[in-house]
């Protein structure tokens, strides 16, 4: 199967708001965005992997890690793997950052 690698403009860096998650639309993905403190800018699926899962979005972040607003699952925003003791993987998408333009990196079907 052949998946060619769509590169989107996703946000404006300026734009942003340190810390808090901005819901995006990226073709069927909704999507997190995060900008932590430390400047780097991550993208992951906008869905708690928990089974009563909420928005990710809506979470708070500390660090590289979003805490899940109704839960409190604790989701590293580097790979998107559930935090013990739970378990779990929330898909992430590769960030790139020209200027002041953000771009998510995404396969197409
Ligand atoms: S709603 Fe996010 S971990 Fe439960």
């Amino acid at each position: 199967m052949k998946t060619t690698i769509a590169r989107i403009q996703v946000a404006e860096y300026s734009q942003l708001p340190e810390r808090m998650g901005q819901a995006i639309t990226v073709g069927q993905w909704e999507i997190a965005l995060f900008r932590l403190t430390n400047g780097e800018v991550r993208a992951i699926e906008n869905r708690s992997p928990h089974p009563k899962g909420g928005v990710l979005s809506e979470g708070l972040v500390s660090g590289e890690f979003v805490y899940c607003p109704l839960y409190d699952w604790k989701i590293s925003l580097r790979d998107g793997t559930v935090q013990a003791p739970h378990k779990g993987l929330v898909k992430t998408f590769p960030i790139e950052i020209e200027g002041d333009r953000i771009f998510i990196r995404m396969e197409m079907a």
